[in-house]
């Protein structure tokens, strides 16, 4: 059974604090690292690391690079920051070709299981090899450095494959998760300019076909900048292929020469654009480089994770995400990791698929989301009672606040009480891991503990003083060297998003807790952003989606509290006079943003109603709103324009 409440509480009053098991902490390579630098104690580094330029410029040294750097930080622009200018290097030199000189060369860098249990093995000379070979096949297509190809691939191989070509000859990847719509396709290929795109016939969920070639075709009908579209064989599927523009992967590659040289980048080259919600209709094209980017990651996944040779390493999350792209592609490769990859669902075709893969392939380290977790949870404890899972030595947790329910679950069920967790605090903008424990931090759980080496973090108020024991908003007080350069094409949003609030501060967005420990609670999201099932998701893109129905005259978007996906999406819908609000209408509803968006962003519950609060300007006033769900007071009503909307939010729905 499950744990209550209560329980836990117990629980966690005897046992408020985990500390990893001492020989881990003694035996882990953030130990091995102070011991290098004859540094003492944790605290000491953390001090020291202060020092951004010192920290990132020593770490940076463990990568290689074709012409060392000059400068380690340059902020002569800030906040367009720079770090190590002057340097040459790629990260597929580091991801992959240097491992051909030694030994790795023979080493597995992925395992994969498809949905239907078939099982591949790539070492990193095969996936050498297949780079180089795709990447021959992309200039073949006339894609030259600085150009954007978009991937819209479900979890095969080909997509980390397709990425490391894209960057070894200087182009710019920009992953779109599979589960994304044909729209929301088109605007990201329409919006970075891409000429290829690379997507897949189809692939399996929950034992049926989905046809993503069909989806593709969808958005390519208005994306006239794609010139070609490369499509992988997945499950042979039949699937329209157009003359010309349309060509199988595995006939491209074919005959393509085994060898490609790697471009040398500026350090500050755009590796990628990945897009993200943020509070307007429009996501936000995320811009990461090559140089900073790479040292992040390598860092990050060798001082959280403890990545060591031997080890099977397991992050569940899709590639179509920043989590995949820095901890299932690049973090573990330039750490020569051998990773497992899975392309289904979580719990098909039984509840322990999950489970049971860690059990077969020997996983040891295992990352995952704090949603995955309690939809495991609510499946029952005997699933993952009935697999043997003692490889396991280490779990992560990353998207959203772990719940101490849900974090004592993960730790005794999965972990066996051994395993320590290590709750990553980031985003998409920071690129890597930015709060969170390393092995030899005391663990509290629900929070992601302190920030790392080389990250100066703290919880401000709205005046900017630095707040302990109080909530307030999260800030970074220091550049790093994984941060987002700018936003595609809107340097001005970059700067007034992030950095107009304080001077020379990165606001993350999160309001958070510092205790007098120094430990870091993050309590969610400040702004309009919703965070359903560890995916963030803008209230302003659910409700242009809604508005985009022809039934629809208004519509507002809240998140509420949701035992699985912590955050559920409730709309409150006006409807133009020629409609009637039935039934059928808010299943109508409910798909369209589907379809819009992608089933991701579909709303749990569409309430109709007469009309919304809002201010005499105009803006709706979802404050109002959320303190209504909430049964809260409403606070401050005299900007309110329409006090009769405030009442009319109990009715109709
Ligand atoms: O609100 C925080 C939450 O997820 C947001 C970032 O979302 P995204 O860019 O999609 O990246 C998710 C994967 C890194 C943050 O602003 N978040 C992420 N990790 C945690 C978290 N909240 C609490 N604890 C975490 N460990």
């Amino acid at each position: 059974m499950t744990k209550t409440h209560k329980d836990v509480e117990v629980l966690m009053n005897e046992q408020r604090v985990f500390s990893p098991p001492k020989e881990m902490a003694d035996k882990s390579n953030i130990k091995a690292w102070m011991d290098k630098h004859h540094i003492k104690s944790y605290d000491e580094l953390l001090k020291k690391a202060e020092d951004v330029e010192w920290y990132w410029g020593e770490v940076a040294k463990e990568l290689e690079w074709f012409k060392p750097w000059e400068k380690t930080l340059d902020a002569s622009k800030a906040p367009f920051y720079k770090w190590y200018t002057g340097g040459k290097m790629n990260i597929v030199h580091n991801a992959v070709d240097r491992h051909m000189k030694t030994w790795h060369k023979n080493k597995v860098a992925f395992i994969w299981e498809g949905e239907t249990g078939e099982v591949k093995k790539l070492t990193y000379r095969d996936l050498y090899i297949q780079v180089n070979k795709f990447a021959n096949a992309l200039k073949s297509l006339g894609v030259k450095k600085g150009d954007r190809v978009s991937i819209y691939l479900p979890m095969l191989l080909e997509l980390p494959i397709a990425m490391l070509a894209c960057a070894k000859i200087g182009a710019v990847h920009s992953v779109v998760f599979s589960g994304f719509s044909a729209k929301a396709l088109r605007d990201r290929m329409n919006d970075c300019g891409s000429k290829v795109l690379v997507t897949a016939d189809g692939f399996y969920r929950r034992g049926s076909v989905v046809s993503l070639k069909h989806n593709a075709d969808e958005a390519l009908k208005d994306a006239p900048g794609v010139e070609s579209v490369v499509v992988v064989k997945s499950v042979g599927n039949q699937v329209p292929m157009t003359t010309e523009r349309d060509i199988y992967w595995h006939d491209m590659v074919e005959g393509e020469s085994m060898h490609c040289k790697t471009e040398e980048m500026d350090p500050e080259d755009p590796l990628f654009i990945l897009y993200t919600s943020g509070t307007t209709g429009s996501p936000k094209g995320i811009v990461h480089v090559h140089g900073g980017y790479a040292v992040g990651t390598y860092s990050t996944t060798r001082n959280v994770f403890d990545m060591k040779e031997e080890d099977i390493y397991w992050c569940s999350a899709d590639a179509g995400w920043i989590t995949g792209h820095s901890y299932v592609v690049y973090g573990p490769l330039i750490n020569g990791t051998t990773s497992f990859m899975y392309e289904g669902a979580p719990s098909y075709p039984h509840p322990d698929r999950w489970w049971e893969l860690i059990e077969k392939h020997g996983v040891t380290i295992f990352y995952t989301a704090p949603t995955a977790i309690r939809a495991h949870m609510r499946l029952g404890d005997e699933w993952p009672k009935k697999r043997d899972m003692s490889c396991l030595r280490l779990l992560g947790s990353v998207g959203e606040p772990i719940n101490p329910e849900a974090w004592v679950w993960y730790h005794e069920l999965i972990g066996k009480k051994t395993c320590p967790i290590m709750d990553t605090w980031w985003q998409t903008e920071t690129g890597m891991h930015m709060i969170s424990p390393v092995p030899m931090t005391v663990l509290k759980p629900g929070t992601a503990t302190k920030p790392l080496p080389g990250i100066v973090a703290d919880i401000f108020s709205e005046e900017g003083e630095s707040l302990t024991d109080k909530g307030g908003l999260l800030v970074i007080k220091k550049p790093w060297p994984s941060m987002l350069r700018t936003l595609y094409k809107n340097p001005d949003r970059y700067t007034e998003t992030y950095w107009s609030k304080y001077k020379g501060i990165y606001l993350a967005g999160d309001i958070a807790r510092k205790d007098k420990e120094g430990y870091y609670w993050v309590q969610g999201r400040a702004d309009d952003v919703l965070n359903v099932s560890g995916h963030r998701i803008g209230t302003a893109e659910v409700e242009s989606a809604l508005v985009s129905h022809a039934a629809v005259a208004e519509a507002a978007a809240i998140g509420i509290p949701h035992e699985v996906k912590g955050e559920a999406i409730r709309t409150y819908v006006v409807l133009r006079k020629t409609h009637t609000p039935t039934a059928e209408l808010k299943d109508e509803l409910r798909k369209w943003v589907g379809i819009e968006i992608g089933p991701i962003a579909r709303p749990d519950e569409i309430w109709f109603v007469e009309d919304l609060p809002k201010t005499r300007s105009g803006k709706i006033m979802r404050r109002v709103i959320k303190a209504k769900a909430k049964g809260e007071p409403v606070g401050d009503l005299s900007t309110l324009a329409n006090p009769e909307a405030v009442e009319g939010l109990d009715h109709l729905k």
